[in-house]
């Protein structure tokens, strides 16, 4: 019992003078954790992290009591006076991640091929080629009543696909400029749903300038397609000039329409906590009249002006936006930190906590925030750790594949994967990965036609989803 007690002395030591806060979690887990656990997280001296078997529970909160109260008699170190919350919270992404990854060894996902059947569990599909060449990081997809798809490219070109499934060499003449700049670009495009009516086409991009340096956020615009040239445009929203910024990260783009209004957001742009000042265009979401107009009853914040439009904040990068066709509830998937993507259901006036709360740590393994919950901020409807990075999101409102009816399509670009949720009274009840590796999911939508089409990036493709049978 001596030499033990002397061992835990000569460990503490050495510890308490190292500054742990400025190092990455795998770091930090190689220097305190892989001794005892190893250094693939298969266990040693102590268990293994990533079998799925915990003795002390599961739970995100019992994996975190577990590295902070350690467990002294059977030799797991205590960790509350070395690492902080967020360090520790930060260790159990880490710990999640490993464990997913050999857990998703031993198991098959669906990997289609062209002309293969694909089985799930409700449905069977096959995939078919639409575009197969010719498009440069294709963003997003929009459908014409007359046949055509319009398909944005990140560069900054809108293409339409013909009615005969070719793809118009010639890119649509005289659309705004756009802003190639990081993650920002030609990103949204939507069709009104009377356009067989207005005509109105809606596109979501990279606003701004590169003179003096790149100044830059997401922007919308409406204009109508004539004899391939952009015409009559309008501007939808534009954020005022002091909220542009360099910064290449986290344009949050997609726009949907109901009942006369539009739904659109415009991510943080890095800015972190500018996502919770409502007075401050980055980080929401947003509801306007079609034509741009404010509505008079979005909501009102007592004591603050807040920028035209906003209906929900605390947004981090959301790039999926779909409404739910039985009751017109608005999800939203939001591209978070490493560990914090998430599924929200987004409700006016309301905040979705980031940067505060998040499940979520830094790409490069910095922790971000110990706190999950907060009085006063919405948690998300689920969040996935490992990271998806959600991207796209539609429910299936199409007769093609009836026992999908109502289900919500996710794409994800990191994980190359979709996953198809299903949502009982605004809770998810089924997630199954129906595709993956077959390329980056940049959209996922359900089209007229009832097919499901897919773009990804690497290769650079359209394809859809046709029923096996
Ligand atoms: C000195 C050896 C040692 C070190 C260092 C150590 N552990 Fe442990 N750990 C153990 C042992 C032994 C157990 C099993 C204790 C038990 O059976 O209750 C354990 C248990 C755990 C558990 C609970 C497992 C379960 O099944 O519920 C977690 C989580 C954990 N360790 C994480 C960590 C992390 C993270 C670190 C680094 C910050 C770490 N450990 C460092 C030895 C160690």
């Amino acid at each position: 019992m001596k030499s033990a007690h002397l061992l835990a002395v000569a460990l503490v030591a050495p510890l308490s003078a190292q500054d742990f806060s400025k190092m990455k979690t795998d770091q930090v887990f190689q220097q305190l954790c892989s001794g005892c656990h190893g250094q693939d997280l298969s266990g040693g001296q102590g268990g293994s992290l990533i079998d799925g078997e915990w003795k002390h529970g599961s739970s995100d909160e019992e994996l975190m009591k577990s590295i902070k109260e350690g467990n002294e008699q059977l030799g797991m170190t205590p960790f509350k006076t070395v690492l902080d919350d967020r360090q520790i919270r930060s260790l159990v992404i880490f710990i999640r991640e490993k464990e997913k990854q050999a857990k998703e060894r031993g198991i098959e996902f669906p990997k289609p091929e062209l002309g293969k059947v694909t089985k799930t569990q409700h449905e069977d599909y096959k995939i078919e080629m639409v575009v197969e060449k010719g498009l440069r990081t294709p963003w997003a997809i929009a459908f014409l009543p007359d046949g055509r798809k319009l398909v944005t490219e990140k560069q900054g070109r809108l293409r339409i696909i013909g009615a005969d499934g070719k793809l118009v060499e010639e890119p649509v003449k005289g659309i705004p400029t756009i802003i190639d700049h990081g993650q920002g670009g030609l990103m949204e495009v939507a069709v009104h749903p009377d356009y067989e009516k207005n005509g109105w086409i809606y596109l979501g991009f990279a606003d701004g300038t590169r003179d003096g340096g790149v100044k830059t956020i997401t922007a919308y615009v409406r204009g109508r397609i004539k004899d391939g040239q952009w015409t009559d445009q309008e501007w939808i929203w534009k954020a005022d000039q002091k909220f542009y910024s360099g910064v290449g990260v986290h344009f949050g783009t997609r726009l949907i329409f109901d009942k006369g209004y539009i739904y659109f957001p415009v991510g943080e742009r890095g800015g972190w906590h500018e996502a919770q000042d409502v007075e401050n265009a980055k980080g929401k979401i947003y509801r306007l009249h079609d034509d741009g107009r404010v509505p008079e009853d979005n909501p009102k914040f007592e004591g603050k002006t807040p920028v035209p439009g906003l209906w929900s904040y605390g947004h981090r990068n959301p790039q999926g936006l779909d409404i739910d066709p039985r009751d017109g509830s608005i999800y939203s998937t939001e591209h978070g930190p490493r560990g914090g993507d998430e599924l929200n259901l987004i409700q006016p006036g309301h905040n979705y906590g980031w940067p505060v709360i998040t499940y979520g740590m830094n790409y490069d393994g910095t922790p971000i925030s110990g706190k999950t919950h907060e009085e006063g901020m919405d948690q998300p409807v689920i969040y996935w750790q490992p990271s998806i990075a959600a991207c796209g999101l539609s429910f299936y409102r199409g007769d093609k594949f009836p026992k999908w009816k109502n289900d919500l399509f996710a794409g994800a670009l990191a994980q190359q994967e979709i996953r198809r949720l299903r949502i009982v009274d605004k809770k998810v009840t089924e997630q199954e990965v129906i595709l993956k590796n077959i390329g980056r999911v940049r959209d996922v939508t359900e089209a007229p036609d009832g097919y499901i089409y897919v773009l990804l990036n690497d290769p650079d493709r359209v394809i859809r989803l046709i029923p096996a049978e």
